[in-house]
């Protein structure tokens, strides 16, 4: 597939020439019925609509006027909200005229609003709005679009016309922004630490895919698969599940080529579990960036487990099954740092504070992570 490059960006190719020609005919042809014998001055909103509405011109054949508006409210990829008229155009070339905005896509919504706001003060005798894409997803706002194209998904798109910070412009077919790859590191710690908490967040605000072999365990036992059932007998007695059934449950879900970044809770808990980490995600192409490790006092570690036996009801609420765990993290799980520090991905975060505290701690040591790769 052949990608194209824009300042930092990568774009895949996304809708060809003849889909854009269709949604084209069959605007023109909307406009066309909606017309009737009457001359449309039709508003071509600068710059992203430029070959649209050249495109368009030419497949519509009544009398028509062509008036140019220039707002802007994008900066990069993300809309500002904030819309500002750069070229404005005389009240009275709209003043009882029968009026299609011409758009070249419509996100929020807020350069939409902001268009029919100003015109609608200069009188149209009626105001309609056309656009070549529209993303329902992103849209914020209840004005009827009248006349649309394509509805696309919320990505991000540039070509005919439409721009990723002025470049882009001029590619004949549409490019869809290309998910960059994120990070894939071990949230590593005790139990009771706060990575189930921590990961949570992290991975509402990155976008990443959560791995957490608890909730893995959890899922597969309580719905009775034989690897659930396997798993289950080892857990009640606080002992840890045998390799072999913890891969076969990651290798499922890290064979999804679409994941932006992984965040491991719970795994891995051996060094002998860290190689073969290391070998399954080499398999797909994939690499572990880092071992990002959340730092808790023991005394602390053992109150909050307490309580959490308290409230949860899961197996740890007692002392002595929750000394049998810590002890099993520091015989055998501990020792995973070494294996990650000789391969200098090994970072710190102390973990006792707010959660909010603490989640921004770690969102540090991953964006400097980010910014070395
Ligand atoms: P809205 O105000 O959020 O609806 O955004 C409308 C304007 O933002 C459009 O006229 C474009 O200039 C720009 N825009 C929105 N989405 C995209 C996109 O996916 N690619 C490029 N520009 C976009
Ligand atoms: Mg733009």
């Amino acid at each position: 597939m052949k990608e194209i490059r824009l300042h930092d960006k990568t774009f895949v190719p996304y809708i060809n020439k003849d889909k854009i020609a269709q949604a084209i005919a069959k605007l023109s042809s909307q406009i066309d019925d909606y017309a009737q014998d009457e001359t449309i001055v039709f508003v071509v909103v600068l710059k992203g609509s430029f070959i649209f509405a050249a495109d368009l011109a030419k497949s519509y054949n009544k009398n028509a006027i062509f008036e140019f508006y220039r707002l802007k409210s994008y900066e990069g990829t993300t809309s500002t909200g904030n819309v500002q008229i750069l070229v404005d155009i005389d009240d009275e070339l709209i003043k009882n005229k029968k009026v299609v905005v011409i758009e070249d896509i419509v996100d929020s919504g807020n350069t939409l609003e902001k268009i029919i706001e100003e015109l609608t003060k200069k009188q149209p005798a009626d105001l309609k709005i056309a656009t070549l894409f529209y993303k329902p997803k992103a849209y914020t706002k209840d004005f009827k679009i009248d006349f649309v194209g394509m509805e696309i998904p919320n990505d991000f798109i540039v070509g005919y016309g439409l721009d990723y910070n002025e470049l882009g412009r001029n590619l004949p077919e549409i490019y869809r922004l290309k998910e960059e790859k994120m990070i894939d590191f071990i949230l590593f710690g005790p139990p009771g630490a706060g990575k189930g908490t921590q990961a949570q967040i992290l991975k509402d605000k990155l976008g990443l895919t959560y791995i957490a072999t608890g909730d893995l365990f959890r899922h597969h036992i309580k719905n009775q698969t034989p690897l659930g059932q396997k798993a289950k007998s080892y857990i009640d007695k606080g002992d840890l599940v045998p390799d072999e059934i913890t891969i076969d449950m990651i290798k499922e879900i890290i064979s999804d080529p679409n994941i932006k970044g992984i965040i491991f809770d719970g795994f891995p808990r051996t060094v002998k579990q860290a190689e073969f980490l290391d070998k399954l995600m080499a398999e797909k192409g994939l690499i572990i960036d880092a071992l990002i490790a959340l730092n808790v006092p023991e005394e602390r570690l053992i109150k909050r487990l307490l309580q959490r036996g308290q409230t949860s009801g899961r197996s740890d609420d007692n002392e002595q099954t929750i000394k049998h765990r810590l002890d099993l993290y520091h015989q055998k799980t501990e020792p995973v740092k070494e294996y990650y520090k000789k391969q200098n991905k090994y970072h710190e975060v102390h973990g006792v504070g707010t959660i909010e505290e603490v989640n921004q701690r770690l969102l540090d040591v991953i964006n400097s992570i980010k910014l070395r790769s």
